[in-house]
C-alpha cells in the first residue's frame, strides 16, 4: 500500500500520453472516465473501427500486450444457447432467475456473468448431465458448497463435464475468484431432488 499512489501516479501518466498520442487517429476511440472521476487504468481500453485484427498484429508485434474485452453478451453463442436451455426446462422462479430441470442426460448450461450464476439448476440424484460451463465477462471461480469443487471460469471456453450428482439437497455455487465490486454477492443454487 506505499507504492500505491507511486503507482496510480505512473499510471495516469502513461493514460494521459496514450490519450494525447491516440487524439486525432480517426476510427480510435480511448473509453476515458466520464465527468471528474479518477480511473485506476487498470487497462487502458481502446474502441477501435474497422480492423481491429490488423490493429492487434501490430501491436503484438511491437511488444503491447492487447486482448478483446467485453463482448457484447447478446453476442456470444454461449449466451443464446444458455438462454434457450432456460427457457426450455423452465419449472419455476427464484427472485427472477429460472429454475431449470432437463431430463437425465441431456446437456444443462451454468454460465458465470457480473454477478450471478444463471440459471439455477434442478437435478436429480443418481442420474448423469453433461454439465458445460462458461463466462460472459470476466474470471470466476465455480465452487461448489460444502462439496469443495472448484473450477475457473474463463470467457470463451465451454467447460464440458459429466456430472451425476450423489446426493439431494440445496447447495450454494460460490464465485472464489475476485471479479469486480459484487463479487461477494455472486452466489448460485444447485438443487438436487430424489
Ligand atoms: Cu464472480 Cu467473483
Amino acid at each position: 500500500l506505499r507504492k500505491l499512489d507511486r503507482f496510480m501516479e505512473r499510471r495516469r501518466a502513461l493514460a494521459a500520453r496514450y490519450v494525447s498520442a491516440l487524439k486525432g487517429i480517426p476510427g480510435v476511440r480511448p473509453v476515458l472516465p466520464a465527468g471528474g472521476d479518477l480511473s485506476a487504468w487498470h487497462l487502458f481500453p481502446v474502441l477501435v473501427d474497422g480492423d481491429r485484427d490488423g490493429v492487434f498484429n501490430r501491436l503484438r508485434e511491437a511488444g503491447v500486450g492487447v486482448q478483446v474485452h467485453y463482448i457484447p453478451v447478446h453476442t456470444q453463442p454461449y449466451y443464446a444457447r444458455t438462454m434457450a436451455f432456460a427457457a426450455q426446462y423452465k419449472i419455476a422462479e427464484d427472485r427472477g432467475v429460472p429454475i431449470v430441470q432437463a431430463p437425465p442426460g441431456s446437456d444443462i448450461y451454468l454460465v458465470g456473468l457480473t454477478f450471478q450464476w444463471y440459471p439455477i439448476l434442478q437435478l436429480e440424484r443418481g442420474k448423469e448431465y453433461m454439465l458445460h460451463l462458461s463466462s460472459l465477462d470476466v474470471n470466476h471461480g465455480f465452487s461448489l458448497f460444502p462439496v469443495n469443487v472448484n473450477f475457473q471460469i474463463i470467457p470463451g471456453y465451454d467447460y464440458a463435464l459429466r456430472v451425476t450428482p450423489t446426493a439431494s439437497g440445496d447447495f450454494r455455487i460460490i464465485c472464489n475468484e475476485f471479479c469486480g465490486i459484487g463479487h461477494h454477492t455472486m452466489v448460485g443454487r444447485v438443487i438436487v431432488v430424489d
